[in-house]
This record gives structure tokens, sequence and C-alpha cells, in this order.
């Protein structure tokens, strides 16, 4: 059994996927609920509940789920009021013969599913957009106003979860980038760029800048370098310097973290800023372990 993620709250979603594998829990659900841990933390500002708002003010999550067994997913995008963003896409890919809803629609169908709903945003992940605001000045509609977004200037630290068991299964979830032009959708909800699994291949997440991996695909990608002959390693390195390539024409601040696993459960990791993973393998030790990623300077 493996499990993996990324970021420091990354090994409490670790605990809890663990936990849910050791008592012959299915991946799906390892997935799931280790996501939920993150989703529901107040205090977690890139993720969930927490998150902060879009330009007007308003919280819209994303959150995509694959299983790697049969290629299914399910995924929804800039959702409001829904707690738990990564089971409404686990509904969408068990529930509807549809892979991806958006909007009002998906809190439409929460509101079907009877799903756990919240008045959003928190109060104080309202007052930190109030003072990011003032801080990047942003004025309007216009492109300079909104180029900070692509700069790293406001997390992007969405939660991603990889769980293996006789299968791969994969989900991320995020609130996305805080002050996002409304309607903004990144990677997380988007099969192929934010996340992927299939047990031909393996399974990869990632993290960053969202419009960097919706544009280089880069979690299919990964796997995809893979069947070229890459290890884990290059992989994910490859992965990072090609947004590094585009980083520097187009000299856009993109960062980008990924997370790459082979059928052979060997792991690789690499960011163009300082990354740390974190994995629990049950043939290698107890222990939840975490590790630097490779770093590609941009
Ligand atoms: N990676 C999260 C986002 O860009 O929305």
């Amino acid at each position: 059994m493996l499990i993996v993620s990324y970021y420091n709250f990354g090994i409490k979603a670790v605990e809890k996927a663990r936990e849910i594998l050791l008592h012959d829990g299915d991946i799906l659900d390892a997935v799931e609920k280790g996501i939920n841990v993150i989703e529901e933390d107040e205090t977690i500002r890139s993720v969930g509940i927490g998150g902060l708002p879009n330009f007007e003010g308003e919280v819209e999550l994303d959150a995509a789920i694959m299983d790697g067994r049969s290629l299914k997913c399910g995924a929804v995008a800039a959702v409001k009021r829904v707690k738990y963003p990564i089971s409404l896409a686990r509904k969408v890919m068990e529930e509807t013969p549809h892979v991806f809803i958006v909007g009002d629609n998906a809190l439409k169908l929460a509101k079907f599913f009877r799903m756990e709903e919240i008045d959003l945003p928190l109060k104080e992940s309202y007052e930190e957009y109030l003072k990011k605001k003032k801080e990047v000045d942003i004025k309007g509609y216009d492109k300079e106003s909104f180029r900070h977004l692509a700069e790293d200037v406001i997390g992007h630290d969405t939660i991603g979860v990889i769980a293996f068991k006789e299968g791969f299964a994969a989900g991320v979830s995020s609130s996305g980038l805080g002050l996002k032009i409304p309607g903004r959708v990144g990677d997380s909800p988007i099969i192929g760029a934010g996340l992927y699994a299939s047990n031909e291949e393996g399974a990869a997440i990632c993290t960053g800048v969202g419009e960097i991996a919706i544009r280089l695909v880069a979690a299919k990608t990964s796997l995809d370098l893979l069947k070229l002959g890459y290890s884990v390693q290059e992989s994910a390195r490859e992965v990072i310097r090609r947004v590094n390539e585009i980083r520097r024409r187009e000299n856009i601040k993109y960062s980008l973290g990924i997370v790459v696993v082979d059928k052979d459960l060997n792991i690789g990791a690499a960011a163009n800023y300082k990354f740390k993973y974190v994995y629990w393998n049950s043939n290698d030790s107890v222990e939840i372990l975490f590790e630097d990623a490779d770093f590609l300077p941009p």
C-alpha cells in the first residue's frame, strides 16, 4: 500500500488515508477522506472552507477524483458553499453519467445529494482577503491588475492525494488562486492537468499555478514520459523544466510542484520552488515520511 501527498498539511491527509487503508477501506475512500480533513480545516487559505475568496469576495472551489482501475473520474469547479468538494466530485463520478459539473449547477447537484453546505467566506478568510486586496492593488478587470495572480503572490497550495492498494486512485482539491477572476478554474479539477491515475501507468498530482499545469497537461504528461523510458524522477524534473522554459520565455513567475508515482510505486517529485512531499509505504516503514522534492531553480 502507498499513500502520497504534499506540503505540511498533507501529513494529516496521509494519516487519515492510511487509517482507512489499514482498516480495509478502498483507495477511493482513502483519497476522499484524506482530502476531506484538509477541506474542513478553517486555517488553510488555499483549500476548502478556509480558502481565500475570489476578486469579488466569494469562495469558489475546485476538485477532482480519479479511479485508476477503471479510468472513471469526476470533477467540480467554481462551486460555492459545498463543504467537501472532493466528495461532490466523487458523486459526479459514481452517481451521474457525467465527468465534470460546474458553478451553480454543481451546487444544485450537491443539494440534490443532500451534501453539507456552509456559509463562506469564513470571517478570518474574508479579513485576509480584504488585506490582500489592498496589498496587491487590484484595481479592476484589466490584465495588469491580475498579472500578480500568476506571479506567486497569493497561495495556491492545493491538497492532492494518491493512494495505491491493488490499483491507483488520485484526488485534488483547491480553492484556487486567492482573488482570482470569478469563474476562473485552475488545474485541480482538470483531469490530466492537476491529476491523473491509471493502473497501466501510475498516478500524478500537481500543485502550484494552475494555468501552467493546464497548458502542459502536467499530470498526464508526466505519466506519458514514463512510457518513453523516463524514471519517475526524470519525468517530474522534465515537467518542471518545461514550466521554467515557459516562465523564462514569457517572463511570468509560474510555479509548479509535481509528484509522480510509477507502477512499481517509485516516487518522483520536483518543483521550481522549495517543496516537500509526504508519503507512507506499507512495505518500507510504519512511519509517514516527509521529503524534499528536487528543486529546479526557475
Ligand atoms: N493549483 C491550484 C490552482 O491553480 O487553482
